[in-house]
């Protein structure tokens, strides 16, 4: 350890005093014996997971779409500096290590060939271009590196080690990350090399320094699948990037947080705080307090991320299930926009968040986020994206007046970069994580079926019972799971109970009897002791409509996980995006409404329309009238008009008068409606 080190805030040196000593024994429990507190439930290796049913669809949609061609023409992927190419479209160099933080899930959870081809040739050339030193990525120059890019790439490479495990290619990474860590150490305790600027330094290091967690994360894989004699250095390492890491669990305690309508705040991006109000950040920095936790061993770092969590949402969260930021955080208010980079670090970090604490709060906004927040900013077919999504939304084209702190007039129209390329390359990181952390590991022999959905499951318990589990179901747009199981041994069997299902959902085991639902209050798990050999399971969810109140009169509509959105017919125009060598499937899009979107509903009126139990679902099922549920209201027409090519705030209670006689509308899942207006004002009309 070196000396200067002796301001650790958790470790003791030999020159510490007896009173220093003690002091630090507070918090040396997990640290000081180099070990990481329990998660409460644990993820498995990448590839026992598959997904099924719709989900596999959309994976299948990803591949088939920009998601599985952008290694092919997509200049920040395919000519990356890191490939030894030119394009790059910031100096963080971080385009490719996006890219392959996406692929890997998605290769290995589709089993796809062809993208495991492109995912080794990547990391064949990146691995086999490591520099002398240990650095991997291209940048030479101490001067010039910064850490930041390498989180993402350690990130898909750990993926990537779990799935290959026992090949040459596990071996290949897991040598060339003990490499790069030896030097990762060397770095920061040369000052800090690589993470806080230096003298005359121009790369911006707050990134890095935001996103510490996501490195961290990737140094406690390390230590958990192959810490030869490098544990000291890891844990070195962890600490070193939390010292001068933005600390979040700061930000997040009250006095420092801002509670209030951002855009009351004076922007000053020279003042500390603010890359805590950075959207992506903000979705990326979610785990930091369960991240800090697992290695320094306090536990105040739990309520830390809980309070993180509560607070992003009650005052920057968008019904969908995501953090309202066109760049920088805002209030609450519809017309703001939503990053779609946001999002998808957001429903991992919620993933996260529900394995290392184990809140069933956690899962259920991971999955309110991923069946709502992400397919709504893609098209159905999964070739063009936005770059931020407003909560009422009612045309999506080129603005003529910019309602965003810093996103431009293209943002919210659907294409292959709109406003900035970064969230071309880090979207399809979204389903694939989701699929992947679907099932995981409870105490010595159980699995849990944590994030629900159709998937499958090949894996073993701790204590080493083989299990595989197939899961056959519409959900989210049907509350029927049939699990088919096959265990060579008895084992604990867990299914997540979300907060919303009421009382009456039951499960039943080979065609028995129904059993009521017990959930665990904290973990929101229902545990089934089962028996070895085969068992059918099925679990039934019942719910009901709920109804949140928004700003000024308005509400958002939920049914099961489901956003349910006012969704004006969709008329698609669409135009080349000029993109050379661009497959056929790249294009811009603007679409307009071909029927009424200004309307206000009774709440009073709403009834659910369920799907039938033989439902097949469309592939394309983010599209619209594609998924078989709905919700009637009765609504009827007021005065709102776009204004500068968006739809404003809503009306106010006392403007709001029928243009007409009341009518009957459904309301649709929010995920299929590209035009959508979720916050609706209310009105009563009976
Ligand atoms: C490979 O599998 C073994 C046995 O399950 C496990 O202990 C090890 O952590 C795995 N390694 C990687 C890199 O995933
Ligand atoms: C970068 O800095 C580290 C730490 O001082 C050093 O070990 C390494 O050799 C340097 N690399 C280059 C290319 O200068
Ligand atoms: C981060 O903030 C928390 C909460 O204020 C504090 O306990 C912790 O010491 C801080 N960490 C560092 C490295 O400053
Ligand atoms: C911005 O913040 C910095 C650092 O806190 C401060 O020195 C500066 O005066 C602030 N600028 C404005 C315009 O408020
Ligand atoms: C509510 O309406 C007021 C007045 O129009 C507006 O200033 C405010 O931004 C609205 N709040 C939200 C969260 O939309
Ligand atoms: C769709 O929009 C285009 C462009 O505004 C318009 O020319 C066309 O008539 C519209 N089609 C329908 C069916 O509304
Ligand atoms: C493509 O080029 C045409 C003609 O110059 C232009 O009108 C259009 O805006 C361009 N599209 C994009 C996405 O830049």
């Amino acid at each position: 350890m070196s000396p200067h080190r002796s301001t650790g805030w958790c470790r003791t040196t030999s020159s510490m005093s007896t009173v220093a000593i003690l002091l630090a024994s507070s918090c040396l429990s997990a640290a000081a014996s180099n070990s990481l507190v329990a998660r409460v439930l644990e993820p498995l290796p990448l590839g026992s997971i598959s997904p099924e049913g719709w989900l596999q669809d959309q994976l299948q949609l990803m591949s088939d779409g920009l998601a599985g061609h952008e290694h092919d023409f997509y200049n920040y992927v395919s000519d990356s500096s890191w490939l030894g190419g030119s394009s790059e479209y910031s100096n963080l160099n971080e385009g490719l290590p996006y890219w392959f933080n996406g692929l890997v899930p998605l290769a290995y959870g589709l089993n796809d060939q062809g993208l495991k081809n492109q995912v080794s040739k990547t990391v064949n050339y990146v691995l086999s271009h490591q520099q002398s030193d240990g650095w991997i990525g291209p940048e030479t120059d101490n001067s010039t590196r910064n850490f930041w890019g390498r989180y993402p790439f350690f990130l898909g490479l750990a993926q990537l080690a779990e799935a290959e495990n026992g090949t040459d290619t596990s071996t290949q990474i897991l040598d060339s990350m003990h490499k790069f860590i030896t030097l990762m150490h060397s770095m920061l305790e040369d000052n800090y090399l690589g993470y806080v600027a230096q003298k005359g330094q121009t790369v911006d290091d707050q990134w890095g320094r935001s996103r510490a967690a996501d490195m961290i994360l990737g140094l406690q894989w390390l230590y958990e699948h192959d810490p030869r004699g490098d544990a000291q250095i890891i844990f070195d390492c962890m600490d070193l990037l939390y010292e001068k890491a933005n600390n979040w669990s700061s930000w997040y305690t009250d006095g420092e947080y801002i509670k209030q309508d951002l855009d009351t705040v004076p922007v000053n991006i020279t003042q500390y705080y603010f890359p805590f109000e950075h959207g992506v950040n903000v979705g990326q920095g979610l785990k930091f307090g369960a991240v800090i936790r697992r290695f320094t061993g306090i536990d105040s770092f739990a309520d830390s991320a809980r309070t993180a969590v509560d607070w992003t949402f009650q005052y920057h969260g968008q019904p969908s299930g995501v953090v309202i930021a066109d760049e920088r955080l805002s209030g609450l208010s519809p017309v703001r926009g939503v990053e779609l980079c946001s999002v998808v670090e957001t429903i991992y970090s919620l993933s996260y968040l529900y394995q290392a604490l184990g809140d069933v709060d956690f899962a259920d906004r991971a999955e309110l986020a991923a069946y709502n927040a992400l397919p709504v900013m893609l098209t159905p077919d999964w070739w063009a994206h936005q770059y931020v999504a407003q909560t009422n939304q009612p045309i999506s084209h080129t603005l003529s007046e910019d309602p965003f702190w810093n996103v431009d007039l293209e943002g919210q129209h659907f294409g292959l970069a709109p406003n900035y390329p970064c969230c071309t390359v880090n979207h399809p990181q979204g389903y694939p994580k989701f699929v992947s952390n679907s099932f995981v590991r409870s105490g010595d022999n159980g699995i849990a079926h944590a994030l629900l959905g159709p998937t499958s499951v090949k894996t073993t318990t701790n204590s080493g019972v083989s299990v595989s589990i197939s899961v056959d179901t519409l959900y989210p747009f049907a509350y029927e799971l049939t699990y088919t199981v096959e265990a060579d041994n008895d084992f604990d069997f867990y299914v997540r109970v979300p907060s919303w299902t009421s009382a009456s959902s039951f499960v039943a085991i080979n065609f028995g009897p129904h059993t009521k639902v017990q959930a665990d209050s904290a973990s929101g798990l229902h545990h089934l002791a089962l028996s070895k050999g085969k068992t059918t399971i099925l679990y039934s969810l019942a719910t009901d409509i709920r109804v949140s109140d928004r700003a000024n009169d308005t509400v958002s509509i939920y049914h099961g996980t489901l956003l349910y959105a006012i969704a004006p017919g969709e008329n698609y125009t669409s135009y080349s995006s000029n993109y050379t060598g661009a497959p056929s499937g790249v294009e811009e899009y603007d679409i307009y409404p071909t029927s009424p979107w200004a309307l206000a509903i009774d709440p009073s009126t709403l009834t659910y329309n369920g799907a039938s139990p033989t439902s097949s679902l469309s592939k394309t099922i983010w599209s619209l009238n594609a998924p078989p549920v709905s919700i009637t209201a009765t609504a009827c027409e007021i005065e709102w008009d776009l204004v500068g090519g968006y739809a404003p705030n809503p009306p106010l209670k006392a403007d709001r008068k029928c243009k007409g006689n009341p009518l009957s509308i459904k309301l649709v899942p929010y995920g299929s409606a590209k035009l959508h207006i979720a916050e609706i004002p209310t009105m009563s009309l009976t």
